[in-house]
C-alpha cells in the first residue's frame, strides 16, 4: 500500500479572549519585556476565562474544521484530543467534547503526550482510517496551561498560553494530497525534567502539595531546551527520510512553539530558511499541544498555507515525546 491514505480536510482555531502581554508579569514578577522577548521570543499569549474549558474551547474550533471538510458532527467516527490539561481525570476531555459537539456514532479518548499530542494525534488518526477502523477522525490539540502554571515562577509564567486547535482527518487523497511520513517517539528517563510533582495518584493532593505549588509544572528550563534541540532534529530528519523527499522540497515548516531560539536551531538543521518557518509563538506564546493545529490555523488564515504545499510538523514535548510528519497539503 501507498501512502497517502488520508488527509487534512479542515482546520479550525479557538482563541481566548483575553490577552496577556509581557507588560503584565513586569507588573508583578522580576521579569521584563526584554529579556522575555530576547530569551523566548513570546510578547503576548491568551488566557482562557474561569467558565472556559478545553472542551468548551474546543466547539469553537472543531465548528470550524468541521465546515472547511464539508461535514457534520454526526458524520465523525473518532474524537481524539491531545491535552495535558484535561477537563477532568476521569472521564477523558474527548468525551465531553463528543457530548457538546452531539456526535452520536464517535469513539472519543484523550492523548497524553503533551506537545507531541498533536502529532501523535494524527499519526492515530492516519493508522485507524488506513487500518478501515473510521472514516473521519475529528484531531484536537486543546490546553488550559495556566492551570497547571505557577504565576509566582517567573521561568515558566512567562512562557504559557491557552487554545485550542483541531483538524478534521479524512480518507482518500484528492489531487495527491495527503500524510506522507509520520514518527513519534520517546525517553521516559527524561520526565521529571518537566512534570508536575504532585496531585496525581503517586503523591495525591494534599495541604503539604499545595503548600510547596508541587501541583504546578515544575521545569529544569536548560536542560529541556537541550533536549528539544536535538529531539527536533532527529523528528525533522525522520519525517523527511521517511516522506521520500528532500529537504529543500519543503515549502513550509510548522514547528512546535515553545521558543524562538528551539524553532531557528530546527529549522537551521533541516536547511529550511527563514521565509518558509511559521512562528506564532510571539502572539500565543506555548500552548502545549494546541500549537502546532493554532499555527497552522494562523498559516491558513493568512495565505501562507495554500493546498498542494509540502509541509512538515515537527514537536517534542513534555514525557519526553517527540515527533513529526510530512503532509501534502
Ligand atoms: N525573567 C528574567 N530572568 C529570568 C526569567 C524571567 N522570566 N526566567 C528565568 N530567569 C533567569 C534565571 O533565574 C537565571 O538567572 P540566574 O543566572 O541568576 O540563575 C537566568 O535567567 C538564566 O536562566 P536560564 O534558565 O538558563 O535561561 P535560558 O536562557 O535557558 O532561558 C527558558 C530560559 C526560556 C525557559 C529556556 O530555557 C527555554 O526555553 N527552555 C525550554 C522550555 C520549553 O520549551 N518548555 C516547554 C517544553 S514543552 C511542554 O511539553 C510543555
Amino acid at each position: 500500500m501507498k501512502r497517502p491514505f488520508a488527509h487534512v480536510a479542515g482546520l479550525g482555531v479557538y482563541l481566548p479572549e483575553r490577552v496577556v502581554t509581557n507588560r503584565e508579569f513586569e507588573a508583578r514578577l522580576e521579569t521584563s519585556d526584554q529579556w522575555i522577548v530576547e530569551r523566548t521570543g513570546i510578547r503576548e499569549r491568551r488566557y482562557a476565562g474561569p467558565d472556559e474549558t478545553v472542551a468548551t474551547m474546543a466547539v469553537g474550533a472543531t465548528g470550524q474544521a468541521l465546515a472547511r471538510a464539508g461535514i457534520a458532527a454526526k458524520d465523525l467516527d473518532i474524537i481524539i484530543v491531545a491535552t495535558a490539561t484535561p477537563d477532568h481525570l476521569v472521564p477523558s476531555t474527548a468525551c465531553y467534547l463528543q457530548a457538546l459537539l452531539d456526535a452520536p456514532k464517535a469513539a472519543a479518548f484523550d492523548i497524553a503526550a503533551a506537545c507531541s499530542g498533536f502529532v501523535y494525534g494524527l499519526t492515530m488518526a492516519e493508522a485507524l482510517i488506513c487500518a478501515g477502523q473510521a472514516q473521519h477522525v475529528l484531531v484536537v490539540g486543546g490546553e488550559k496551561l495556566t492551570c497547571i502554571t505557577d504565576q509566582n515562577d517567573r521561568s515558566t509564567a512567562i512562557l504559557f498560553g491557552d487554545g485550542v486547535g483541531a483538524a478534521v482527518v479524512s480518507p482518500g487523497a484528492p489531487e495527491g494530497r495527503g500524510i506522507l511520513s509520520t514518527f513519534i517517539k520517546s525517553n521516559g528517563a527524561l520526565a521529571e525534567l518537566l512534570y508536575i510533582p504532585g496531585g496525581g495518584t503517586r503523591d495525591p493532593m494534599s495541604e503539604e502539595i499545595l503548600r510547596s505549588r508541587s501541583n504546578y509544572l515544575k521545569m529544569a528550563g536548560r536542560e529541556v531546551f537541550k533536549h528539544a534541540v536535538l529531539t527536533m532534529a532527529e523528528a525533522c530528519d525522520e519525517a523527511i527520510a521517511r516522506a521520500g523527499i528532500k529537504p529543500e522540497e519543503i515549502d513550509l515548516l510548522v514547528p512546535h512553539q515553545a521558543n524562538n531560539r528551539i524553532i531557528d536551531a530546527t529549522a537551521k538543521h533541516a536547511g529550511i530558511p527563514p521565509e518558509k518557518v511559521v512562528v506564532t509563538v510571539d502572539r500565543y506564546g506555548n500552548t502545549s499541544a494546541a500549537s502546532i493545529p493554532m499555527a497552522l490555523a494562523h498559516a491558513e488564515a493568512t495565505g501562507r498555507l495554500k493546498p498542494g504545499m509540502v509541509v512538515l510538523l515537527v514537536a517534542f514535548g513534555a514525557g519526553f515525546t517527540w515527533g513529526s510528519t510530512v503532509v501534502r497539503w
